[in-house]
């Protein structure tokens, strides 16, 4: 594909990549020639699939964060500028997923939901603004990556929070894109919306719409999801980690605040 999307010399952190999406992205990320560290709260299970990826060569990091404490992110910045020499990547991906009908939205829930995928979100964004912009400690610019959702896109029963969390991300990956442009920072933003995927959230997900209901069974539910979605099929990990690889890279270095379907053709 030639150097321009290479990631040799960069630097990039991956929130939620212990597992699923984002330990997709790590690896696509590492092997694409980044340094890659991953930020989650699963410790053991981040140390492990950081040292898994490691096992080819590829450099991948783990620390603990909880993308919902500033405290955490001000020293996980600065702890991945110092244990790999800079930042100019950030993949902006760890999220929970709440289904529930709206006649029975628990309070509590919803707002550690709306906390991770998007406080969480934007306290990354602010605090990568703040290293990488010129004079930050990191200092080179960058190109930051949003993981939305399908959910953005579409109207699906049971998971109206969800998708309101998702569009959040959809806003601010567009409003962070422009304030970056205009101030001069040298940092695009962008996300990315996935369709529904098999991880530990897409199947629990599929069972839950079946629990509140919505469908007889997790084969319908995820039969409707797939004939809705023009090339037939649910989502792939690495689909999404190649499509958040070019948008880290320079392959892509004249978009900004754009969101890319990996959907098949759900969401258009
Ligand atoms: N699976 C799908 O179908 C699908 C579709 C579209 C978008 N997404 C989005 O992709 C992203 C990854 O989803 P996934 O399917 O891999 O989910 P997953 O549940 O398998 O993995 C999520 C990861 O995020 C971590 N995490 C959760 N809360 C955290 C916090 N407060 N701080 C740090 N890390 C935290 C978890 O420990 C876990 O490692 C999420 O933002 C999700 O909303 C998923």
């Amino acid at each position: 594909m030639g150097d321009r999307f290479s990631l040799a010399g960069r630097k990039a952190l991956v929130t939620g990549g212990a597992r699923g999406i984002g330990a997709s992205i790590a690896e696509a990320l590492a092997n694409s020639g980044a340094d890659v560290v991953i930020g989650d709260i699963a410790e053991d299970l981040g140390r492990e699939t950081a040292g898994k990826l490691s096992q080819g060569g590829a450099k991948v990091g783990f620390v603990k964060l909880d993308v919902t404490d500033e405290a955490q992110w001000e020293n996980v910045v600065a702890s991945v500028i110092s244990q790999i020499g800079g930042y100019d990547i950030l993949v902006n991906n760890a999220g929970a997923e709440v289904t529930a009908l709206i006649s029975d939205i628990d309070p509590v829930t919803v707002r550690r939901m709306f906390d991770i995928n998007n406080v969480g979100m934007l306290l990354g964004i602010k605090h990568a603004f703040r290293a990488m912009r010129p004079g930050g400690p990191a200092g080179n610019g960058g190109a930051i990556v949003n993981i939305s959702s399908v959910s953005a896109n579409i109207v699906f029963p049971g998971i109206a929070a969800y998708s309101g969390t998702k569009s959040a991300v959809d806003r601010i990956t567009r409003v962070a894109a422009a304030e970056a442009g205009k101030l001069g920072y040298g940092i695009r933003v962008n996300c990315v919306y996935p369709g529904l995927i098999a991880t530990e959230m897409g199947v629990q997900l599929a069972q839950d719409v079946v629990r509140l209901g919505l469908f007889p069974d997790v084969d319908t539910a995820l039969g409707t999801v797939v004939a809705l979605t023009p090339l037939g099929r649910l989502a792939e990990v690495e689909e999404v980690a190649d499509a958040v690889t070019f948008l880290a890279s320079n392959g892509s270095k004249f978009v900004t605040g754009v969101g890319l379907p990996v959907d098949g053709g759900m969401g258009s």
